[in-house]
């Protein structure tokens, strides 16, 4: 059993995030999504892995290696356009050979992991097997229909969707979806569609089993997501105080506070994450919110958001939440005159000022 991890795309709808990096690498509770991916395919017993990137290759190949640190071995396909799910199938057909796998998106995150779907799926022997899960808005996603517990109809981002069990970025194939793929044709997104390909499998009489996840689980794709992703993982986390802390500061709940963290004269209330050589001065972390490695925050208070690395927070009057604040940024209250608003903006930011 194999593995097939996706990891191309643009990542439009993290802009400008993903303007300057993989929408798999922006961290939850400083981990790269990609990483929970990667640790579930290892505890599922899987340790050949496949991963396909595109455009950000070189930042993927960068931050995962060999794979050699989770004890997997990693092949990199190269897909030279995003040109849909089941095109990344069809560009790793050498790859994959004959044998059965799990392919899974990289932004893709499940509480419980994959090991279930896989055995079951090694004890069931279906053609293919989908993880589903119950939404409440339907139209986001590739939606099933089920009938006396079989998958009869399989639709992608549907206006009218006949169930609310949306598809889960994990699916699990045996080699014949490779003739699916070589047979279905471009949707009207001018991609070609996993969900076609499945579809394909089911009305040419190959077996095709839902799996019902109950757990939570997350396409981190949107903002929103992200931080939904980021605070559910941060519930699960055991406080750690490695970095300094000095005696006027306070740390309540479960916080971690990575090597070379500095916490002067502050507050930090849980569940929340340091990154290593953070500092955090005369400042207020409040609960769900992730710091990145090499951040400043002075003189301000921020909560239920994530920052990443060597960006600096200062002098801000209000509380910041909600928010996803990217690599180097800097925001600051200025004290020039005219006391004006001054910003310098990527494209597609989005600020919001009281
Ligand atoms: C893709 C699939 C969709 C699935 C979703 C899960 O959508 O096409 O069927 O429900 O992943 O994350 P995309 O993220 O490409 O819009």
């Amino acid at each position: 059993m194999k593995a097939l991890v996706l990891c191309g795309g643009t990542g439009t709808r993290l802009r400008p995030i993903t303007h300057t990096m993989a929408k798999q690498l922006v961290p939850i509770a400083n981990k790269p999504v990609l990483f929970y991916g990667l640790e579930a395919i290892k505890e599922a017993g899987i340790d050949d892995v496949g991963i396909v990137v595109g455009e950000t290759r070189k930042e993927i190949m960068e931050a995962v290696g060999d794979g050699s640190r989770w004890g997997l071995k990693v092949t990199y396909i190269h897909q030279e356009e995003p040109l849909g799910l089941a095109h990344a199938v069809l560009v790793s057909e050498d790859y994959l050979q004959d044998e059965s796998f799990v392919m899974y998106l990289g932004d893709n995150l499940i509480k419980d992991g994959i090991k279930s779907l896989v055995d079951e799926f090694k004890k069931n022997k279906p053609n293919s097997e989908i993880l589903l899960a119950r939404v409440s808005d339907p139209r986001l996603f590739g939606v099933a229909q089920l009938e006396n517990g079989r998958v009869v109809r399989l639709v992608e981002k549907p206006k009218e969707p006949p169930s609310d069990l949306a598809l889960v970025g994990v699916y699990m194939f045996d080699c014949n979806v490779l003739k699916a793929v070589k047979a279905i044709k471009p949707s009207w997104r001018g991609e070609l569609e996993i969900t076609d390909a499945i579809q394909w499998l089911i009305d040419n009489g190959y077996k095709v089993d839902p799996h019902i996840i109950e757990g939570w689980w997350k396409d981190t794709g949107r903002l929103e997501d992200m931080l939904e992703a980021n605070r559910i993982m941060l519930e699960t986390i055991e406080t750690s105080l490695k970095g300094r802390i000095d005696e006027k500061s306070k740390v309540l709940g479960k916080v971690v506070i990575e090597d070379g963290a500095e916490i002067l004269d502050s507050t930090i209330r849980g569940p929340a994450i340091i990154g290593e050589r953070t500092r955090v001065v005369n400042s207020f972390v409040g609960p769900f919110t992730s710091i990145y490695f090499d951040v400043e925050i002075l003189n301000s208070e921020i909560e239920h958001s994530i920052v990443l690395e060597r960006s600096v927070i200062k002098d801000i009057p209000g509380r910041i939440e909600d928010s996803l604040i990217g690599q180097n940024v800097v925001v600051e209250r200025s004290h020039e005159k005219p006391a004006v608003y001054r910003f310098m903006l990527g494209d597609n930011s989005r600020v919001g000022i009281l």
